[in-house]
């Protein structure tokens, strides 16, 4: 069979956040099947980029006190060592901040002016003044106007379910400024997506699976209707050519994205882009979830169409994760970012469990966390890797480690090509994207051989037949070495070791055919481990955010003080020796109460050690209302700060506070009029 030419992409991830667990269910499938593909000699190139423009990333930026663009090389950063860890295997992973991107992005827009599709609307907006900015739906909220339900976003509420637009909200507020925004008219861009009408109609069946397309066409029975692309500044993101101050929404060049990525791939490989996308006998696929379908299957393909380029051949959608069947809960520590996991646990277990768990449909997809244990010691180490090194540290410590030929030994040759069988339907799993069959069917094979193992009970031959015993050792570790060689795409580290075991340096799927005899077996090296409960006991302990301490209405107050102060700008940097300064002790709070007539104010002392005991009054009444459920805490002191002569008593030092998580970037500053004591946003 000719080689297939396969360009492949997963969704981009938003540069404004860190990578979780969810997001990982769709970049650890796309990778199993890409690696499948180049398993089987295919050309395949996967591309991906962080998803950089738009509202958030500017606000957040603006928080830190740094240029978009930092914080873009900064999250780009975090991404990919994230993925990489996990052993995600992008062929670039490259960013939507790019001249590719904006000269793209340009060329569809002039393809869809030239196509008469641009139309322009004005419509009354929100507008925060004290943000200088239009606000998007998610960054207002206030009560629905339909169930009278508050603390709405502006474009449907969580209550009621029913949808509107921003400006119906009673009393809206700005969730950057708490501010109350004004309605202003703005003029924007519309995409029109009814000249397509037909086109798309025949286009999504064909494309897309039918739960999938039978949701979108519910919209042709009307004709569909223009798609807004543009934003106001201020926007991080490419300026429309000939609309000052007018900016492509980010949904516009986000998808564009795979095209800049690949495009730069190619530059960096002699390659050109028109011999990838534009190959008419390329195939082109995007993994991405269910909630961006109408992108993918509707505004995606009505983009490529006006500008004459290839369409994807299919968008393969999946379903969300699930965590012990509920969605994933900063309270319950199940919403784990990928960093958090690879700080408790092996990228492989996961990357095990989501293959025995994905399939090609949009079904939800649960991580069941005892099962999760479960699966992965009862299988992965229990049922396969026991094979190895059962195997290996017999044939070493036994029979000098030296194979058997199998030459002549009808039942061994018989289990292995019983194997290699097996690699058909193993095949034909991968490539439909069964990867749960994948794991099934490899684990059945696994099972003969465990089968044959322990009926030759080798650990009892090697004492009185040896030559019958390597012959046994000799089958199951070749036995081994097909399964391992199945599982590459999804355990491609494990595979790689367990090929060093066999002293070869490369495997394909044609591997599965030659057995390696003869020859004495390279050293066993670790290939994988249980993993404990109390592993992902920790994992959840470290993923809980725990609800404020205080009551609802301090925590509001905080919050939006802590707001408030992340937005202030960053002071003047300091050198190292100014930090140096500060010197920072941790203390224990031995009592800590209310200070009569203050609103501010608490009264601490602390046992700091051999500096023996401090008072420090800090000004975070507000945030912790009863303040004797800070005994008992640690926290950290400035313990050099010259003692303050306050109306209610002399303060020795500041206390540092932190405040509660996900409000990130916020300034450490002293605590204001109320004397010393500090709050950590
Ligand atoms: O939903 C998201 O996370 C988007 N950042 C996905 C973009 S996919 C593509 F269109 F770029
Ligand atoms: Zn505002």
């Amino acid at each position: 069979m000719s080689k297939r030419k396969i360009i492949v992409t997963s969704a981009l991830p938003y540069a404004n956040g860190d990578i979780h667990l969810g997001h990982l269910v769709e970049y650890v499938q796309t990778d199993f099947w890409v690696r499948y593909q180049k398993l089987r000699g295919n050309d395949c190139v996967y591309v991906c980029a962080d998803d950089t423009h738009g509202t958030p990333v500017m606000i957040r930026a603006r928080k830190e006190g740094v240029s978009p663009e930092d914080l873009i090389a900064r999250m780009h950063a975090i991404h990919l060592k994230d993925f990489t860890d996990f052993q995600v295997n992008f062929d670039n992973y490259y960013s939507t901040n790019s001249p590719e991107n904006r000269e793209f992005s340009e060329r569809f827009f002039a393809a869809m002016e030239k196509s008469g599709g641009i139309t322009r609307k004005t419509s009354p907006q929100l507008y925060c003044e004290n943000c200088r900015m239009f606000l998007p739906d998610r960054f207002v909220k206030g009560t629905c106007p339909k169930c009278g339900a508050e603390g709405q976003y502006g474009d449907s509420c969580d209550h009621c379910g029913s949808t509107y637009g921003a400006e119906e909200l009673g009393n809206p507020k700005c969730t950057t400024c708490g501010s109350t925004p004004v309605v202003r008219d703005s003029e924007h861009l519309y995409f029109e997506l009814e000249p397509q009408h037909d086109y798309l109609e025949k286009w999504i069946p064909a494309h897309t699976t039918s739960d999938v397309s039978n949701k979108l066409l519910e919209w042709f029975s009307e004709p569909l209707r223009g798609w807004c692309i543009s934003r106001d500044a201020p926007y991080f993101g490419f300026e429309i050519p000939g609309h000052q101050g007018k900016f492509f929404y980010v949904w516009v060049d986000a998808p564009i994205g795979y095209l800049a990525s690949l495009k730069n791939w190619c530059e960096k490989n002699g390659q050109k882009f028109e011999d990838w996308w534009q190959d008419p006998n390329a195939e082109r696929y995007h993994f991405i979830g269910k909630d961006i379908i109408r992108f993918h299957c509707l505004f995606w393909p009505g983009m490529l169409h006006v500008a004459g380029l290839e369409q994807p051949n299919k968008i393969f959608v999946h379903g969300f994760l699930t965590v012990n069947g509920e969605k994933m809960s900063k309270s319950k520590g199940t919403f784990v970012n990928a960093r958090t996991y690879l700080d408790h646990l092996p990228p492989e277990a996961l990357r095990y469990y989501y293959a025995a768990k994905l399939g090609p449909t949009t079904d939800d997809m649960d991580l069941n966390l005892a099962d999760f244990v479960q699966r992965v010691n009862s299988d992965l180490v229990g049922k396969i890797t026991n094979i190895a090194s059962r195997s290996a540290q017999m044939l070493h410590k036994r029979l000098g480690g030296k194979l058997a030929t199998l030459a002549g030994h009808d039942e061994e040759l018989a289990l292995l090509a019983r194997l290699r069988d097996g690699g058909e339907t193993i095949a034909r799993h991968y490539e439909d994207r069964r990867f749960s069959q994948v794991v099934v069917e490899t684990c059945r094979l696994a099972d003969a051989a465990n089968e044959y193992f322990d009926r030759k009970e080798p650990w009892k031959t090697v004492k009185t037949d040896a030559e019958a015993a390597r012959v046994t050792l000799t089958a199951a570790l070749n036995a081994f070495r097909i399964l391992a060689i199945y599982l590459k795409p999804i355990l491609p580290a494990y595979a790689d070791r367990a090929m060093r075991l066999f002293g070869e340096s490369a495997w394909t799927w044609e591997s599965r055919d030659t057995a390696v005899e003869g020859v004495t077996l390279g050293e066993y090296e670790y290939l994988a481990s249980r993993i404990e409960a109390k592993q992902v006991e920790a994992m959840v302990a470290a993923a809980t955010v725990k609800p404020a301490d205080s009551g609802e209405v301090a925590h509001e107050s905080r919050a939006s003080k802590n707001k408030a102060r992340a937005a202030a700008p960053l002071k003047e940097e300091i050198a190292f020796p100014d930090f140096d300064k500060l010197d920072l002790r941790v203390g224990v709070v031995e009592s800590c109460e209310i200070v009569p007539k203050s609103s501010k104010l608490l009264k601490f002392v602390l046992d700091a050690g051999s500096l023996g005991k401090r008072t420090i009054f800090s000004g975070i009444r507000q945030a912790y209302p009863e303040p004797e459920k800070l005994v008992g805490k640690e926290v950290v002191f400035v313990a050099n700060l010259a003692p303050r002569k306050m109306s209610v008593g002399v303060s020795e030092g500041m206390i540092l506070f932190a405040g509660e998580p996900g409000v990130g970037g916020g300034a450490v500053s002293p605590t204001s009029a109320a004397g010393p004591g500090a709050s950590v946003t």
